[in-house]
């Protein structure tokens, strides 16, 4: 099959959050499986033009949006692995520092009327379109609206970041006359890209089987669950895999020993360079928790503030903590570093080679999310030997199972409610836990040899593609008479 995937971020080229490590990994593995899988997103100016070197691909034209007229032109990269990236060129992307930032909204409606202009002129047609989170959700409606051949999926990332406008952006656009082609039995959808994707995709998937169970309820559906509802039946969840390249403790370049389950002893190194590194004292008898997120609500922050002076008194246990979010988490948490110089290190911002460090080196990993899609976070620290102490929702209850009390069974410590004192009640669990030094160690040996690859989900996806196709009539059409035949297999 031919299969472009669009979407909003993509390693190796940008990354701000999980959607790059899925949109970067996952054509890998669906190439393995003998498809051709290409990359579509906008150039931004942050990409490393001295490190991706382009080809135009198509010449500069332009395009009316917004009742402006906007020159755009397509781009192509070649990564060292052989995969091809196509770059959207336009000055609204590539004049600016930010992937998203405050414009995002015209830039993504943008970028959305670009590829939709694009696709009938490319030199390499794609059988089925792969649209990524609400950056991408308006091509679903823009490809129904005019009768485009190319089948469409739609993959939801997360649902709370839905692409919001109002209804004078409906009129300035030119959305409403589309917007109002929906049928009579259809939900009202909110005012927001995502709507769209949901709503015209052939099929919609979303990253793990939990998570798709819990969006058509109204806790979990962020307004659009009767929208979901609507469509339940082509609904799915396919959980992400990882980067098994990327993610090696036995190979990466970025820790400081590298190691496997049969040579765990080395590890201690790590934890000691991360102590040193975070200027706690370097003991490698004290249990060391580890957390790399984005510091919000969705990720658990208000729960993990509220805990901290208890665990930090209670326990000996030290943290790490990396990520950036919301500005009153910073400042709360530097806060508590600040009181706690001996047990809590906090760094605000993205650093790559340091959250290598944290999964190579802590003990636990901690993701209290209150809502988790899928979470790549967990499946890393596995990966790295780090047990996680995760909340029982969306990703995080599909890929950690609670270990028994004498660490028999399971890979880590989950709770369930929502608060404060069941998060505190884990991680005693897991610093007790963690004195058991021979059942621990098992515990370690037996998470790091679970399979997190994309092997089993790449196969997942690949016969849904087929079922889509298969629902659009493709195997019918004149054009598509060669590929029938290729992915009908008996
Ligand atoms: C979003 C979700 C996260 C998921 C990632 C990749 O960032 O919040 O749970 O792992 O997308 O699908």
């Amino acid at each position: 099959m031919r299969i472009l995937f669009v979407a909003a971020e993509a390693t190796p080229l940008v990354k701000v959050g999980g959607l790059a490590d899925v949109v970067g990994s996952l054509p890998k593995a669906l190439s393995e499986l003998g498809h051709d899988v290409r990359v579509m997103m906008p150039r931004y100016g942050v990409i490393d033009a001295g490190r991706f070197s382009v080809a135009t691909a198509i010449d500069d034209f332009n395009i009316r949006v917004m009742n402006t007229t906007k020159s755009v032109s397509l781009k192509v990269t070649e990564l060292s692995d052989g995969g091809k990236v196509y770059l959207v060129d336009s000055a609204d992307f590539s004049g600016s520092s930010e992937v998203y930032g405050k414009d995002a909204l015209k830039r993504f409606f943008l970028f959305c009327r670009a590829v939709l202009e694009i696709l009938p002129k490319l030199d390499w047609q794609p059988e089925l379109v792969h649209c990524h989170d609400w950056h991408t959700a308006l091509i679903p409606l823009w490809l129904k609206r005019n009768d485009y051949h190319y089948a469409s999926l739609f993959t939801i990332h997360n649902l709370a970041y839905q692409g919001p406008f109002d209804d004078k952006f409906l009129s300035d656009s030119g959305l409403r006359r589309d917007w109002q082609s929906r049928p009579a039995n259809v939900p009202e959808p909110p005012l927001n890209c995502m709507s769209q994707g949901i709503l015209w995709a052939d099929m919609v998937t979303t990253v793990s089987e939990t998570y798709a169970r819990e969006i058509v309820t109204p806790e979990y559906g962020e307004r659009l669950d009767p929208l979901l509802r609507y469509r339940r039946e082509k609904l799915l969840g396919i959980v992400n895999g990882l980067d098994y390249e990327e993610y090696n403790p036995a190979t990466d370049p970025l820790i400081p020993a590298n190691y496997d389950c049969s040579t765990l002893d080395k590890r201690i190194a790590n934890k000691l360079a991360l102590q040193k590194q975070a200027k706690l004292p370097e003991n490698a008898e004290i249990p060391l928790i580890g957390m790399v997120s984005r510091l919000d609500e969705q990720k658990g922050l208000d729960i993990v503030a509220e805990s901290l002076d208890f665990l930090l008194h209670k326990t000996r246990a030290q943290m790490v903590i990396l990520g950036k979010g919301i500005e009153y988490y910073h400042g709360l948490l530097k806060q508590a570093a600040n009181k706690y110089l001996k047990q809590l290190a906090v760094v605000i911002g993205f650093d790559n080679a340091l959250a290598h460090r944290i999964y190579a080196g802590c003990d636990m990993f901690l993701m209290p999310s209150r809502f988790e899609p899928c979470g790549l976070g967990q499946l890393i620290a596995m990966r790295y030997g780090a047990v996680p102490v995760v909340r029982r929702t969306g990703g995080l209850a599909d890929t950690v199972q609670d270990l028994t009390q004498n660490l028999g069974e399971g890979t880590g410590f989950v709770f369930h409610d929502y608060d404060s004192k069941a998060l505190v009640t884990a991680i005693r669990r897991a610093v007790d836990a963690y004195q058991e030094k021979e059942a621990w160690r098992k515990v370690m040996q037996r998470i790091m040899a679970l399979d997190f690859s994309w092997q089993a989900s790449a196969k997942k996806y690949e016969s849904l593609y087929y079922k889509t196709l298969e629902l659009k009539g493709y195997a019918k059409s004149q054009s598509a008479v060669g590929l029938s035949r290729r992915f009908r297999r008996d």
